[in-house]
């Protein structure tokens, strides 16, 4: 098999007051002005707050009866690019080939364009609210984030060098992350909610608890009516270990991730955390969440 060289592992800097890293920054003015189309359909999450689900949900619903065989051939990174990203291909043979969410959209002649982003609600380019997109956010409590995080960030070398889980648990509390601090993404999304109508939030928590449930709300925000059939048949592909063995949405196709290390499809479990957190880490964190979470109506549950 052909070797694939890593590039080293990128650096976090400030970037207008939000930790990023230049493979989310490269190329800004390009994503800034990024033309969208009123039928494209925005799918916003916190880094590991399970885009990866909902993508692939989304796909199902829109484009699961007509396109199966892209469905079976083409990996979902590839079907719902992600709007900031510009990174090295790392497919073995193509190794200069860059990836760049906004070329794939592009050259996206169906509709509608499912897109994905971990930008917060700040940085999402205006052509987006112009065009009235319909925008989909989904929120996972950030005890279950910040494990998820850490064992992405160990495997997945187009992100900063995780260190020890410590000292990682720490960098959390300060919100020194990729994307910014976790308090800050959920709570402006949130409050964006409050202002443009055709934002539906969601959360991991409530689809890991009635999956059904919650697609059913989905269609009715983007206006589907799926068979009862049909319906089933997307709750059978998107349980957690039908996904992780299908190789074109566990991102096993991408060489920019070891999966001796961890798997990008982990666990999906709501409560991972207690396996890592300890005691005093616990208390910790509460008492940072509780100083920085002070609207009452957006509650998390770290728990089923
Ligand atoms: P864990 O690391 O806790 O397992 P993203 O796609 O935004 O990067 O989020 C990845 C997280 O979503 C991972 O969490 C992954 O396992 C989880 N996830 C993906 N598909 C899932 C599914 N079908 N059911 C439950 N969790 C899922």
């Amino acid at each position: 098999m052909a070797k694939v060289a890593r590039p080293p592992r990128p650096q976090m800097f400030d970037f207008h007051g939000v930790p990023m890293i230049d493979y989310y920054t490269q190329h800004w003015e390009t994503i800034q002005n990024f033309q969208a189309r009123p039928d494209d359909i925005l799918l916003a999450t916190y880094p590991k707050a399970g885009n990866t689900w909902l993508s692939y949900i989304l796909e199902l619903l829109h484009f699961g009866q007509s396109s199966s065989e892209h469905l079976t051939s083409v990996p979902l990174y590839l079907r719902v690019p992600v709007l900031e990203v510009t990174i090295p291909s790392m497919e073995p043979g193509s190794e200069t080939r860059i990836y760049r969410g906004t070329d794939f959209l592009e050259n996206i002649s169906t509709s509608p364009r499912l897109i994905k982003t971990h930008l917060p609600v700040q940085f999402i380019p205006k052509s987006f609210w112009e065009q009235n997109c319909r925008i989909i956010y989904m929120a996972r409590n950030a005890k279950d984030i910040v494990v998820s995080y850490f064992h992405f960030e160990r495997m997945a070398f187009v992100h900063p060098e995780p260190g020890d889980w410590n000292s990682y648990f720490q960098r959390f509390l300060e919100g020194k992350m990729v994307c910014g601090p976790w308090y800050d993404h959920v709570s402006n999304w949130w409050k964006k909610k409050q202002s443009y109508s055709k934002l539906h939030y969601m959360f991991y928590e409530d689809l890991a608890e009635d999956t059904g449930r919650e697609i059913d709300k989905l269609c009715c925000f983007l206006g589907l009516s799926p068979s009862a059939e049909e319906r089933e048949t997307i709750l059978g592909k998107i349980q957690f270990d039908k996904m992780k063995m299908n190789d074109m949405v566990n991102f096993s196709k991408y060489k920019g991730m070891d999966f001796k290390i961890s798997h990008f499809l982990r666990k999906g479990k709501v409560g991972d955390w207690k396996n890592h957190f300890t005691v005093a880490q616990n208390e910790e964190f509460d008492e940072v969440y509780r100083k920085k979470m002070k609207d009452p109506t957006l509650q998390f549950r770290t728990e089923l």
